[in-house]
This record gives structure tokens, sequence and C-alpha cells, in this order.
């Protein structure tokens, strides 16, 4: 299998955003339809408004934003999303960006192809001249949580995540987590 990570120009909004909205949809059901409140109802009224391709059309043409795109054989099987932003005061380590979005689907997971884009993740920020990563995460994603874990990431406080759907408006208190740049 050949498998590509290339960061996506902001001038190529146009060419990506489908294929980063589809992904996003997709990934965003499979990892969080039946956990805990998230009905197929609710998940598909989240997805609907937060990955069309006029949002990431959007997102992607954002200077402040940077993405990944992962490709096997042709296909985008996962894309991760960097953003320059404030973050949280007790994000205490140095200079930090943050990753606001990390998605493989699922026939990717468990082959090392995770860590690869986390690498890629790095070079951008470093490239950047940002010495830090930080993240949200929910804490009820077991499986994220473990692989940000194991990759050097430590819980240093929690937020309120708030998203809509359909119409409705609900809150998660996600992690955050924090580590140096490698
Ligand atoms: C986060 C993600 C990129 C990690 O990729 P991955 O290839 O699964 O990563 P790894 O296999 O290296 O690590 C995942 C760990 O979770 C474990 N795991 C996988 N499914 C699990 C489950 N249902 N319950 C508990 N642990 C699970 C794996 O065994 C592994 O732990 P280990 O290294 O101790 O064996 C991937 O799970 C993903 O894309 N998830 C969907 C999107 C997402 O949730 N993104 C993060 C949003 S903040």
């Amino acid at each position: 299998m050949v498998c590509n990570i290339r960061e996506i120009d902001c001038q190529e909004a146009k060419v990506w955003a489908a294929p980063l909205a589809i992904v996003g949809a997709k990934l965003w059901s499979a990892t969080f339809t039946g956990l805990a409140y998230y009905t197929p109802e609710i998940v598909k009224g989240y997805t609907d408004l937060a990955f069309t391709d006029a949002v990431l059309e959007s997102e992607l043409s954002d200077p402040k934003n940077r993405f990944l795109a992962v490709e096997s054989n042709g296909e985008v099987v996962g894309y991760a999303k960097l953003e320059m932003r404030k973050s949280e005061p007790c994000i205490q380590t140095k200079n930090p960006m943050y990753l606001s979005r990390f998605y493989l689907d699922r026939s990717h997971h468990g082959t090392g192809l995770a860590k690869k884009l986390l690498d890629a993740v790095n070079d951008t920020a470093t490239s950047l001249g940002f010495l830090s990563l930080w993240l949200s995460v929910w804490e009820l994603n077991v499986p994220a949580v473990k692989f940000y874990t194991k990759h050097g990431f430590a819980k240093v406080g929690e937020w309120e995540y708030p998203f809509t759907s359909q119409g409705k408006q609900y809150v998660d208190i996600d992690w955050l987590m924090t580590r140096p740049i490698k």
C-alpha cells in the first residue's frame, strides 16, 4: 500500500474541500455514534453542519490554518488540521500550536500511519517556529487518548467543547493535552 502525507496549499482549497469534508464526516460518524448520548441523528445533525464543502473550503483558505492530507493509493484516508490560535491558560508549554483535527480512516488504524501523520504535524509546526503542540480530546474517545498519551501528550486541563446539532446546543467536557515539539 502506498501512503503519502502532504501539506495542502491554501490555493488548492477548492480542490480539497469535498474530499476532506467526506472523510471528516465519515470519521466523526464512525468514531462517535453510539458513545454516550451520540445517537445517529445527533451525529448526522452535527456532521451535516461541520463537514460541508463550503465550511472546509473556508477553513482551507484561512491563512491561520494548515492542513495535512493522508492519501492511500490515490484516495484521501485522513487529515490533520493545525491552527494558529490563542491557547488556554493551562497550556504552559512554550509557543504552542493547536492541533484541532486528527483523523485517520479505520482501515488504517493500528498500522503506524497515525504516528507518521503526527510526525508530519510536528514537522509542519516546527517549520512555522512553534515549540509545542496542544489539543482537545473527549475523554470517552479512548483510542485517541491512548494514542496521544503514547506519543508524549500529557493532560493539563479540561474545557467545555460546545457543538450544535439539529438546532440544539450540546457541551462535552474535553481533556486538554500538550507536548513539546520532538
Ligand atoms: C486517533 C487515531 C488517529 C489513532 O490511530 P491508531 O492507528 O488507532 O493509533 P494506534 O494504533 O497507534 O493507537 C491507538 C490505541 O488505542 C487502542 N484502541 C483502539 N481501539 C480501541 C478501543 N475501542 N478501546 C480501547 N482501546 C482501543 C489501540 O490498541 C492502541 O493502544 P496500544 O498502542 O496500547 O495498543 C485514530 O484512532 C483515529 O483516527 N480515530 C478517529 C478520529 C479521532 O478520534 N481523532 C482524534 C480526535 S481528538
